[in-house]
C-alpha cells in the first residue's frame, strides 16, 4: 500500500516540506486566511517578489521561493469564488490542484502540502472541494512519480473530518499525524 497521501490538522506555515501551496488571490499581493499567514511567516521578501509576478488567473499557479518559511517553495494558486456552481468553479478548482502539482513536479518537489483551497473566504462547499482535491491528487499521483507525497493540511475541524472520511477508502492510505 503506497502512503503517498497524508492528512494532518494544523498550520501549513510550520511544515518542513519542499513546497506549500498558498490559496492566494489574483493580485498575489497577500490577504487574509492562509495567504495572510504565509506572507506573515515568509516575511516581506515574499511580497516584493510577488509584486513582480503580474498577478495570477483563477485556476492558475505560480511558484516563488519560501524565504523565512521552513519549506523551499511556495506555489501560489488562485481558487474560484463560489458562485453557486454557475461559473465553472468545479473545473477551476480542479485546475488549481493540477497546475500546482505540475509546478511541484517541474521543481522536483517531493513532498507538497496543500491547504483546503477556496473553502474559506471564497465559500466553496467543503465537501465538494475535498472530493475534487482528493480526485485530482489521486489521478496525478497515479501518473507521476513526483511529488512522492502530498499532504492535505486542514486548519479547521470541518475540513479535517471531511478529508478523514474521504481518504480512508483511498488507494493511498492516509497517515494521520499531528502537525
Ligand atoms: N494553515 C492551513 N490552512 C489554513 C491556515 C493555515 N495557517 N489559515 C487558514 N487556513 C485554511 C482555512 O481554514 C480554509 O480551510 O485555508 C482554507 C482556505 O481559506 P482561505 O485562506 O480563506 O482561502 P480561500 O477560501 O481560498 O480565499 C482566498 O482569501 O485570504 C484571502 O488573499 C486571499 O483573497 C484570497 C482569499
Amino acid at each position: 500500500m503506497t502512503n503517498r497521501i497524508e492528512l494532518i490538522q494544523g498550520d501549513i506555515t510550520k511544515l518542513q516540506v519542499d513546497a506549500i501551496v498558498n490559496a492566494a488571490n489574483t493580485s498575489l499581493l497577500g490577504g487574509g486566511g492562509v495567504d495572510g499567514a504565509i506572507h506573515r511567516a515568509a516575511g516581506p521578501e515574499l511580497l516584493a517578489v510577488c509584486q513582480l509576478l503580474g498577478g495570477c488567473e483563477t485556476g492558475e499557479a505560480k511558484v516563488t521561493k519560501a524565504f523565512k518559511l521552513a519549506a523551499k517553495f511556495i506555489i501560489h494558486t488562485v481558487g474560484p469564488v463560489w458562485r453557486e456552481g454557475t461559473q465553472d468553479e468545479e473545473q477551476l478548482l480542479a485546475n488549481c490542484y493540477k497546475n500546482s502539482l505540475q509546478l511541484a513536479a517541474e521543481n522536483d518537489c517531493k513532498i507538497v502540502a496543500f491547504p483546503n483551497i477556496s473553502t474559506g473566504v471564497y465559500h466553496f462547499p467543503k465537501d465538494l472541494a475535498a472530493k475534487i482535491a482528493v480526485r485530482e491528487i489521486t489521478l496525478f499521483l497515479e501518473k507521476n512519480k513526483v511529488p512522492e507525497v502530498v499532504i492535505f493540511v486542514c486548519f479547521d475541524q470541518d475540513n479535517f473530518d471531511i478529508y478523514k472520511g474521504l481518504i480512508k477508502g483511498n488507494r493511498h492510505q492516509a497517515i494521520e499525524r499531528d502537525a
